[in-house]
């Protein structure tokens, strides 16, 4: 989709219900400088509307009850290049999260999805009306949550995830507006930690990329940046790299760390649509492990975590005018794409035909 990133929050094994008004309430510190309400219709939908700018749409969702696979587009602003040759208005945003894409030929097409972001959204919208809350919320508990980023290069995927490509080239005010999901969900993840003092929590974070069909670990390269192995394991029935480095992290800055260091050391490239393209797949991964004394002097054990997945983005590469290097890179992330997207079709067969999911991604 032009100009849009699409999300998947996904989370195995719950049915969680997203906008609950807890998750409305429990705002991190950056959302104390928003001015917001939001309101419910008869539907069931909900909006955010910016007061300042006469009531004008940010937000729309459609509550469609009990699903554990949520997906929201948010659509960017137009970039220079775009306005010039006129690419505004191609994006009807309908309300109700519904959005209609008319390019002029043929008929106009309708896509629906949780929630659309529209332009002027902030990064804080994303984590408040995302669902990710929920998903962290459910990480703490002990299930394995992904939130992964697709869309076309140049589309805005980074920047919704890690923030504009020169924020982290020093270091960023703590509480900057242009922090992206991963570090906000970071903060809200030891406010829950923090909430729940009773528990013993130990987390982990590893970060991993797949560049041109490889496994780099982000965290220790190495100066040859020499790929790990993918293996099979029977005893979990999954797939699962071989000697990935994973860090302990005590603290939030801990993670923070983990975040900086795996942004440093990815695969960054430029093209004609991009001059911050991500050249490769980035995983990121916080372990969550806790014991809870129970008042019979039994512990219970909680195993869960959290996959932030950017993707690089699909290219037309008549388009970006890619070439040599930047071209070998293009069309192993187109191809891909295309088998990421088999697999979702057929685990959605799957899903469909018997009504529950048969695989889980370690
Ligand atoms: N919501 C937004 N507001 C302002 N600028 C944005 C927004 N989204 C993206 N941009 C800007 O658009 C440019 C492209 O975004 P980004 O690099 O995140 O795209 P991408 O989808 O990750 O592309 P690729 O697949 O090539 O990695 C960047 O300069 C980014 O800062
Ligand atoms: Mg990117």
């Amino acid at each position: 989709m032009k100009n849009g990133t699409t999300f998947i929050s996904k989370s195995v094994n719950s049915s969680p219900n997203h906008y609950n008004s807890s998750t409305q309430e429990n705002n991190s510190n950056f959302a104390d400088n928003i001015s917001f309400y939001t309101r419910s219709s008869e539907t069931g939908s909900l909006e955010r509307l910016d007061v300042d700018n006469n009531s004008q749409r940010i937000i729309s969702s459609s509550s469609n009850g009990e699903d554990n696979i949520h997906v929201v587009v948010r659509v960017r602003p137009l970039n220079a290049r775009e306005i010039k040759t006129k690419e505004n208005g191609l994006i009807k945003f309908l309300g109700n999260g519904q959005i209609m894409f008319d390019v002029g030929i043929g008929k106009p097409r309708l896509f629906s999805y949780n929630a659309v972001f529209e332009p002027p959204a902030t990064q804080e919208d994303i984590l408040q009306f995302s669902g990710v809350k929920k998903l962290i919320e459910m990480a703490v508990e002990g299930f394995r949550c992904t939130i992964f980023c697709y869309g076309q290069t140049g589309s805005g995927k980074t920047h919704t995830l890690t923030g504009p490509p020169k924020l982290f080239s020093k270091k960023p005010a703590p509480y900057s507006e242009q922090h992206g999901l991963i570090f906000r969900a970071f903060l809200y993840l030891f406010q829950l930690l923090q909430e729940k003092s009773e528990v013993h929590f130990v987390l982990k974070a590893s970060f991993l990329e797949i560049y041109n069909e490889k496994v780099i670990d982000l965290l220790n390269p190495g100066i040859r940046r020499k790929p790990l192995a993918v293996r099979w394991s029977k005893k979990c029935r999954g797939f699962f790299v071989e000697n990935l480095f994973t860090v302990d992290c005590e603290e939030l800055d801990d993670l923070i760390a983990v975040l900086e260091e795996g942004i440093r050391n990815r695969s960054m490239g430029r093209h004609n649509m991009n001059d911050y393209s991500s050249r490769s797949h980035t995983i990121l991964t916080v372990y969550i492990t806790s014991e809870q004394p129970t008042d019979d002097g039994v512990f219970i054990s909680r195993s869960g975590k959290i996959n932030f997945v950017d993707l690089a983005g699909s290219e037309m590469t008549k388009k970006t005018q890619s070439a040599g290097k930047t071209l070998q890179e293009a069309n192993n992330i187109n191809n891909s794409l295309m088998v990421l997207g088999y697999c979702i079709s057929s685990l959605s067969e799957v899903k469909r035909k018997s009504n529950h999911a048969v695989v889980s991604c370690e």
